[in-house]
This record gives structure tokens, sequence and C-alpha cells, in this order.
């Protein structure tokens, strides 16, 4: 039996907590065989709601859980942690941008930040969920200064799945023969989903549909899917968020296999993409956890300008909370 890890999710009495808690508990993101501490942090006025989910957990019986601790001290919640999500946070109403949440998200992230710096295992792998995303992992990021940065990561893991949705649908395959599609940038309406080395059932993606529609409606929707789901559904996407977090997480933790999957991460220069910027990426994940950027793919004149409309948006969103940096 393996010693089990710590991990730690925050919001974990929100809509995306309570599909999240039931995917890691099951094994579906760490393994089948991975024992684990789930400690779960909480604004103060929501911990009676957290102490219903941790009573619904404990009556779940999953036998890989060994211990659950509710807390609103980020410090109990990251001591010692192996993996954190970060998820507690504002969702947007549809009158918004997710870029309209970082007065009231970013200073949680500033806290959080240290709290990661001061108490988590310094191998700690952080996925920031709540919006907007990347800036929030950036101030998370620069808050924890003995964190290596490699072990920060934003998830854009839910526009690609978004994409492959899309593709499978207008194929009219199941989506798990699409492969290798990602998203360049940022967690917001300007993010790029790519299709230049794309396969649908190892035929190429870009061979089998025309550039008309893959920079026009394909795109649109993509970028613009979550807006669609608070539109229709008067809510933030939720369950599929939380599924997006599991693939992030677990293809982190137990490798990607050799597919290329799209992972917002602090830029070591990257396809010009300005050092410290938390930018998705193609990656790979080795299966000790290490991410590499999958570098050379080709980039055309419409990809550069959309490679380079998200630097400048993240630029600006950086300037605008340089005081949490
Ligand atoms: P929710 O309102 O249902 O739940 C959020 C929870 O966070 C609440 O229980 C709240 O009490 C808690 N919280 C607030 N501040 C906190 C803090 N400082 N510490 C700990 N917990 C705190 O929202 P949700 O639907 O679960 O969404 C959470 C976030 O995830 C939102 O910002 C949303 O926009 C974002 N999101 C991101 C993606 C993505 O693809 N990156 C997808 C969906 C949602
Ligand atoms: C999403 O993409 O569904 C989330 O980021 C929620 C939102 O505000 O769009």
């Amino acid at each position: 039996m393996k010693a089990p890890i710590r991990v730690a999710v925050t919001g974990a009495a929100g809509n995306i907590g309570y599909c999240l808690l039931w995917r890691i508990a099951s094994g579906d993101c760490f393994g089948h065989d991975q024992p684990i501490i789930l400690q779960l942090l909480e604004i103060t006025p929501v911990l009676e709601r957290l102490q219903g989910v941790i009573m619904e957990l404990e009556d779940s019986a999953f036998s890989l859980v060994h211990d659950i601790i509710g807390t609103d001290d980020a410090n109990v919640a990251f001591n010692d942690c192996d993996a954190i999500f970060l998820v507690g946070s504002r969702p947007r109403s549809k009158d918004m941008d997710r870029s309209d949440l970082v007065a009231a998200n970013g200073p949680i992230f500033v806290g959080q930040g240290k709290a990661i710096n001061a108490n988590a295992k310094k191998s700690v792998r952080v996925i920031t969920v709540g919006n907007p995303c990347n800036t929030n992992c950036l101030i998370a990021n620069a808050n924890a200064p003995e964190i290596p940065n490699s072990g920060f990561s934003a998830m854009t893991r839910l526009d690609q799945n978004r994409a492959g949705g899309q593709l499978a649908k207008k194929a009219g395959v199941p989506v798990a023969t699409v492969e290798d599609v990602f998203v360049w940038g940022n967690h917001s309406n300007t993010m790029y989903p790519d299709v230049v080395v794309g396969k649908i059932g190892g035929e190429s993606v870009s061979g089998r549909f025309d550039s008309e529609w893959i920079r026009g409606e394909f795109l649109t929707t993509v970028a613009t899917r979550g807006k669609a789901i608070i539109v229709a559904r008067g809510a933030s996407s939720a369950a599929s968020a939380a599924s997006a977090s599991i693939d992030h997480m677990r293809d982190w933790w137990q490798g990607s296999s050799g597919r290329i999957v799209s992972m917002a991460i602090p830029s070591e220069g990257w396809y010009g993409v300005p050092k410290g910027l938390i930018f998705s990426f193609p990656c790979r994940v080795s299966a000790d956890g290490v991410i590499t950027v999958v570098e050379g793919l080709p980039v055309d004149a419409f990809a550069q300008a959309k490679i380079d409309a998200n630097i400048a948006e993240l630029e600006s969103e950086k300037a605008a909370v340089s005081g949490l940096l």
C-alpha cells in the first residue's frame, strides 16, 4: 500500500468542489492505488456547508480516503500538501468578462500563495481554476518564491476538451478519436484553439475541415463557450470544469502518455512569450510528472497574431495586478 498524499481543494463547498471531490476520492486523478488525505478550505461563513460536504464524503465510504480535514485556515489546508486545486473564488455573471473578476478574486491568491509557500511541500503541484485563472496563478506564483515555478499551473484543459468535443461532433465520431488539439494563451475569449498538429482518427484535422470553419465558427464556439453555458444554465460551468481539472492533474501526476495537452504554465520564453507569464502551451508530461513544452510546431501568420493578442492581454492583466505581485 502506498503512503497517503495530501490533496488540498479550496472552495470545496462550491459547485465545482461538489463534483471534483468525488472524482479525486474515487481515484480518478491520482490513481486507484493511491490513498489520499483531503484538506478542504472554505471561507468562515461557509464552514457549516463544508461540514455537510464532508459528511457526504464520509458516507460515500471511499477506500482511498484516509482522512478529511475541513478548515477556514489556508495554513492548515496547505500543510505538507502534494497537490492543490485552487478553485475557491467568485464565478462571473453573464454580463461580465472573466478579467472583471480580478478585483474580487485576485487578492485571494496573495494570501493563498503565501500559505502555499510556508506550508506545502516544495514539490507541490498547483492547478489554478478560479478566474481569471492565468492571472490568479501569476499572483499565487509570485507570492510563493520558495516553490519552484514548475509547480504552478492554470487550467485551459476545459478549453481543449471543448475543442475536442466540437471537432468530434462535426466529424460524427467519438471524442476519443481526437488527438493533439491544444489551446494557446489565456483562458479568455482571446484564447486560440490550434489544430495544426491535431488529428481525428489519425488523419489531420486541417485536411478534414476547411480553414474558414476552423478559424471562424469553431474558434468562436470554443472561445465563448463559458459565457454560452452561463447564459443557458444560469450558472458557471461546474461538472465539466471539475472533469477538466481531473484531466489536467491526472496527466501531470501520471503522465500524458505522449499526447499533447494544454497547460497554462510560467513561460520560460517559449514561442516568444515573455518569461513568467502564465500562458497555455502545447505540453507533454512524462510519467514522473515533468512538463515539457512541445517546441518547433508550425506557427503561421494567423496563429502568431493570436499568440501576440494573448501576450498583450496577459501583460495588461499583469499590469492591473502589479500591486499583488
Ligand atoms: P461557487 O461560487 O459555486 O463556489 C466557489 C466557492 O469558493 C464558494 O463555496 C466560496 O465560499 C469559496 N470561496 C470564496 N472565496 C474563498 C477563499 N478565499 N478561500 C476558500 N474558498 C473560497 O463557484 P464555482 O462554480 O465552484 O467556480 C469557482 C471558480 O472557478 C470561479 O472563479 C469560476 O469562474 C472558475 N471556473 C474556472 C474554469 C476554468 O476553466 N478555469 C471553469 C469553470 C469555473
Ligand atoms: C468556463 O470557461 O466555463 C469558466 O471559465 C466559467 C466562465 O466564467 O466562463
